[in-house]
């Protein structure tokens, strides 16, 4: 009998395959999972079909992306020893049990997720009144639920996702899960079945639960299937009694918020694709010099004599990320004093940023060369992961009424 609660320590994530990683997504989401693969058993995949959701018109985008992540993920150090790294769509029991729990989840539980009026405004340009960008969230449940994960690690704006995703376990478990009095009617049936029959019953129960033994769960059921004086009810509790379930099918998660990323864009907004304002993971160095010296400072200097105000350049941010006290005070001094220029202000962030994309850069181009053990890591991640999802599909397919044999 598999467990139903595996461990209290897995955690699941997964990260849309709609474009190359930036520095924004490293000092984020990727330094997060660093840490986390090292005190968790981490599942981490990439969302083709969430990709898909939005992307449905770029298959292009999507496929490409999905090979430039996994590049990047082992090129900062996510280690498919300690993690389990897969694709999404390699693990059918996703789909399957987000087609399950579409069954029984209200469509104004999807249409009430903030995200789904707020994406389909935001992304004007694509259509996306579609039935599969509604499911999102119900997919992404799915994605943690097939798990049975404890811990999810996500950002600020996917936390109403993992609200929807724990009310959907709730109501599962609520319709096919342990009734409330399960003991108690299991009992009165057994004082139905006769005191002879009864005792046979929990003994055969009892070597079957304890000991594994297949041949007493059989004699059992053939026992319980025998009742002539018994309701439908009263031996389909039985039945399940047998097997220990009658119980909590899927577990609820708990969002763990990812500490907001202190890297800032080009632009002193937020890095994001969306506001083309991103370094990439593997920007080239003279690129990304280029990037950084064109960068907006602040206004009021529009002259080398004139001074500036750190605090309000777009700069700064990225001092406070990469630069030691003692850098930021010549920056402080240089700048309200005019004692030193923009360019040679930007200077000592660019070397940090070339020095921290080195490696990565190096190890980004062994492994762009290196299909096959890309494709090594992805096969064992997806076998691993298909055989963790099944575990929890086949109680549910139980559950839901789909295990005829
Ligand atoms: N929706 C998430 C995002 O945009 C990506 C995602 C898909 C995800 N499935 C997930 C995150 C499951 C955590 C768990 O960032
Ligand atoms: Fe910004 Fe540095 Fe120029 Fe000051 S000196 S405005 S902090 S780039």
């Amino acid at each position: 009998m598999s467990t139903v609660f595996p461990s209290a320590t897995r955690v699941v994530s997964g990260m849309r395959s709609t474009g190359r990683l930036h520095l924004g997504h490293y000092h984020g989401v990727l330094k997060n999972w660093l840490r986390l693969q090292n005190e968790y058993d981490c599942f981490f995949f990439i969302a083709d079909w969430h990709a898909l959701t939005t992307h449905y018109e770029d298959p292009r985008v999507i496929a490409q992306s999905v090979r430039d992540m996994v590049i990047d993920w082992l090129a900062v150090g996510i280690n498919p020893q300690n993690a389990t790294l897969f694709v999404q769509s390699d693990v059918p029991q996703h789909a399957e049990l987000h087609l399950l729990l579409s069954m029984i989840t209200p469509l104004g539980w999807l249409e009430r997720v903030p995200t789904f009026k707020d994406q389909q405004e935001k992304l004007r340009e694509r259509d996306l009144a579609t039935y599969g960008f509604l499911g999102y969230p119900l997919l992404q449940s799915a994605d943690i639920l097939a798990y049975r994960a404890a811990y999810v690690p996500v950002g600020e704006d996917q936390v109403s996702h993992i609200e929807l995703c724990r009310e959907v376990a709730r109501r599962f478990n609520h319709l096919y899960g342990r009734e409330p009095d399960f003991l108690e009617k299991a009992e009165e049936a057994l004082r139905i079945m006769g005191r002879k029959a009864a005792k046979a019953y929990k003994e055969l129960r009892e070597t079957y639960l304890e000991r594994g033994d297949k041949e007493a769960l059989e004699t059992a059921r053939a026992l319980v299937e025998r009742q002539a004086n018994m309701t439908m009810g009263d031996k389909e509790r039985l039945l399940g009694y047998l097997e220990g379930h009658g119980r909590l099918i899927l577990v609820e998660p708990q969002a763990l918020l990812t500490p907001q990323s202190r890297m800032p864009g080009l632009d002193g907004q937020k890095m994001s694709k969306s506001y083309g304002n991103v370094i990439g993971l593997r920007e080239d160095p003279d690129v990304l010099a280029k990037k950084v010296k064109t960068m907006p400072t602040d206004p009021a200097r529009k002259r080398r004599t004139d001074v500036g105000n750190p605090e309000l350049c777009p700069v700064w941010p990225f001092h406070e990320v990469y630069s030691s006290e003692e850098t930021q005070a010549w920056v402080r001094e240089g700048c309200t004093t005019a004692g030193i220029g923009c360019l040679q202000c930007k200077q000592p962030v660019i070397d940090a940023m070339v020095a921290e994309l080195a490696p990565i850069r190096e190890r980004a181009r062994d492994l762009e060369g290196d299909t096959g053990r890309i494709r090594t890591v992805l096969a064992e991640g997806a076998r691993r992961a298909r055989e963790a999802a099944d575990e929890t599909l086949q109680d549910v397919r139980r559950a839901m009424g789909l295990a005829w044999e």
